[in-house]
């Protein structure tokens, strides 16, 4: 018999044990768990405790080992080169042990850490599942930022090894990843002892004899790895991601938890056979990448597509449906800012209906709040459901949805549907106490977390409590806030931190502040996230000069401008930026941040009863009116 979502749900919270051990099941232990969830030291809690496993043996070899060795794993199209590849499990997994060897041949060994920074290619996924294979921990680095962020990066994690490609193509631009690598590792306080570039015909990289060896050079005399069991607890990968401080946090994950929760989601979540194909169009540096483009899919048998290129513009605004049609998508994930961006060159769908899309079943969105414009453009064009879902890159995996393998419940516009069984959410209030239905307040999520989400945070356990543990003892605090409506409904409206959301990436003011103010004429900085119709967010700088500087403003600007594309990345998107001669605060000198946003975006505000001095707004609008925003 069928069960419904409020069975799954409540056993989920009253029997976790029991919940996830049925999933746990469904995957291979070398050895199996002593408990399911040890609690014995909270917040650190450790799902399948005692269990041995390997999570690239439950992607890759397990489907070979039971007979589906031939059936299609990964699929690579890249509309930016013309390459169009396919690997079977056997195959992929074939290529994956012989990477594993040659990284082991290096001395890779279980626990070391190994940076990953590449483009959209199958050889970053090969080395992702190479280093689970031997129980390396891999860190991906985004692709889209600059080499002060890798250093960073860099100087945290202590990599053995840096994996990475001579280039990366973005629509026409070639971008020199190896020069942005060899800069980051000049920074860098710590210094890897190897670096492997995958060489691509469109730029080949000089390499520095002592320290570098190509893809090629590395599978030489390379032998086969077999994987290496591992404890369920034992990281598997470390992922930077935006924290308050500016200095990026090393979200950590198990490998256990993560593998259950994972194939656990596949089914229920988004509600997916295996032998079907599953599309995550994401970049594998971010957590979507990570969990639904390489592990979820694989663990679950699925198909999956490695993509090199953009929703618009590689070539047009029909690639999506395209490969939709070409490789029989099932279930497709996106984040809302790449529809917007199909939405704007294509207003009526014309592309959609070139193509057959009768095999597309359900489309996801996620990594910014789908706004029900996007959702019902999609919904009339596609005539699927479009399932808005909430994450973050601390959870992995969704936090609330509408769970289309359990029971697809209604759409509500503008909100992300219901808990995810195994997430105990919450909407509380600054004492901590429960709220009643519509109210907006903190949302957090009680103790333990379901299996798959972060251990800790990589060398900073009293941060990781600071940051999420703490304010609300016995909760996770997720920094977004919200609401949760009379049906159990969860909208999700803002971040409580500086934190925004531009195009789906995540990126944190403080730190693109941190840049404005490492300029010399700079004395102070604010940064805030205005709305934007394609991006969702991008930010805005407002500087504040020392006294007695002389230089041209513009100057300034263009400097503080290419300060955050060289050091935070392109991806920041950070075009904009003003000079004032003050900024608003309130009498004990806090930034006005948030009234400055509602001004950008012509909201209404009430004048913060604390404000220093009222007159500063009018200045902030004049200011903001320059740059095209505050128009009404
Ligand atoms: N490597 C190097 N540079 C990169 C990069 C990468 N992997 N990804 C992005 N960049 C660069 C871009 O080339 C661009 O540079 P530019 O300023 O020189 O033009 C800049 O970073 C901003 O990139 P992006 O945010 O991708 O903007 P865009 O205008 O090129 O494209 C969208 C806009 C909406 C099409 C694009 O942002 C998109 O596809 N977003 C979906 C995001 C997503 O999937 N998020 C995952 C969370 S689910
Ligand atoms: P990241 O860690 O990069 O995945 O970003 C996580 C943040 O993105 C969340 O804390 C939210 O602020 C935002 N976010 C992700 N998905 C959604 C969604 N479906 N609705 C609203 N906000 C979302």
């Amino acid at each position: 018999m069928q069960h419904s979502y409020e069975t799954f749900y409540r056993e989920s919270i009253e029997s976790p044990d029991k919940f996830w051990a049925e999933a746990a099941e469904k995957l291979h232990w070398y050895t199996k768990w002593h408990h399911v969830l040890d609690d014995a030291n909270p917040p650190f809690y450790r799902w399948f405790a005692g269990g041995i496993t390997n999570t690239c043996y439950n992607a890759l070899d397990r489907h070979v080992d039971e007979g589906r060795g031939s059936e299609t794993a990964v699929i690579y199209d890249s509309p930016v080169t013309g390459a169009k590849e396919r690997y079977t499990f056997r195959e992929f997994r074939d290529r994956v042990a012989l990477f594993a060897g040659a990284l082991q041949s290096r001395g890779v060994r279980k626990g070391d850490r190994v940076i990953i920074y590449m483009p959209m290619i199958p050889e970053a996924v090969i080395a992702m599942l190479a280093c689970a294979r031997i129980g390396a921990i891999h860190s991906v680095v985004f692709g889209g930022f600059a080499s002060h962020e890798l250093a960073v990066r860099i100087d945290d994690c202590k990599p053995k090894v840096i994996i990475s490609a001579s280039c990366g193509i973005e629509r026409d631009k070639v971008i020199d990843y190896k020069r942005l690598l060899d800069f980051a590792i000049e920074l860098a306080h710590f210094k890897p002892e190897i670096c492997i570039i995958h060489q691509r015909d469109r730029l080949k990289a000089q390499l520095n004899e002592e320290r570098d060896l190509t893809w090629k050079q590395a599978l030489l005399g390379a032998e086969p790895a077999p994987c290496v069991p591992v404890e369920s607890s034992d990281p598997l990968y470390i992922l930077y991601t935006s924290g308050t401080t500016g200095k990026p946090k090393g979200v950590v994950r198990d490998n256990g938890g993560h593998m259950v929760a994972l194939k656990w989601s596949m089914e229920h979540v988004y509600g997916v056979k295996p032998g079907e194909t599953y599309w995550a169009a994401s970049d594998i540096g971010w957590v979507v990448g990570h969990s639904y483009i390489v592990y979820g899919p694989l663990l679950n048998g699925n198909a999956t597509i490695i993509f090199e290129g953009k929703p618009v513009g590689t070539p047009d605004p029909g690639v999506f449906w395209r490969i939709i049609e070409e490789y029989n998508v099932s279930v497709f994930f996106t984040a809302p800012t790449a529809f917007r961006a199909i939405k704007k060159e294509d207003p009526k769908g014309t592309y959609i209906r070139k193509h057959d899309l009768t095999g597309f079943r359900t489309l996801f969105l996620a990594g910014e709040r789908a706004d029900p414009d996007t959702v019902k453009w999609a919904e009339e064009h596609l005539n699927v459901p479009v399932i808005d879902h909430w994450w973050q890159t601390e959870t992995g995996w969704a936090i609330a949805a509408n769970c289309q393998g359990i029971e697809p419940g209604d759409v509500k516009y503008g909100s992300a549907s219901k808990a995810v069984p195994g997430y105990d959410v919450k909407v509380v209030n600054q004492d901590g106490e429960s709220l009643p239905a519509g109210q907006m307040g903190d949302i957090v999520i009680g103790h333990p977390l379901p299996p798959g989400t972060m251990l800790t945070l990589w060398k900073a356990d009293n941060l990781f409590i600071d940051s999420y543990m703490s304010k609300y003892p016995g909760n996770y605090l997720t920094s977004d806030a919200g609401y949760i409506d009379e049906d159990g409904y969860l909208f999700i409206m803002s971040r409580t931190d500086d934190i925004i959301n531009v195009a789906g990436h995540r990126l944190s003011t403080g730190a693109i502040e941190a840049e404005l103010c490492a300029h010399p004429d700079v004395a102070e900085s604010a940064v805030i996230g205005v709305a934007d119709d394609l991006k969702g967010e991008v930010p805005v700088g407002f500087l504040v000069l020392k006294s007695g500087v002389d230089t041209p403003h513009a100057q300034i600007v263009k400097h503080v401008i290419e300060y955050v594309r060289e050091n935070i990345g392109p991806v920041a998107s950070f075009k904009k930026a003003v000079i004032v001669e003050r900024l608003p605060k309130t009498r004990s000198g806090k930034i006005l941040r948030g009234t400055m946003r509602k001004i950008a975006n012509s909201e209404e505000y009430t004048m913060p009863a604390t404000i220093d001095d009222p007159v500063i707004l009018d200045e902030i609008k004049a200011a903001l009116q320059t740059m095209g925003y505050a128009q009404k």
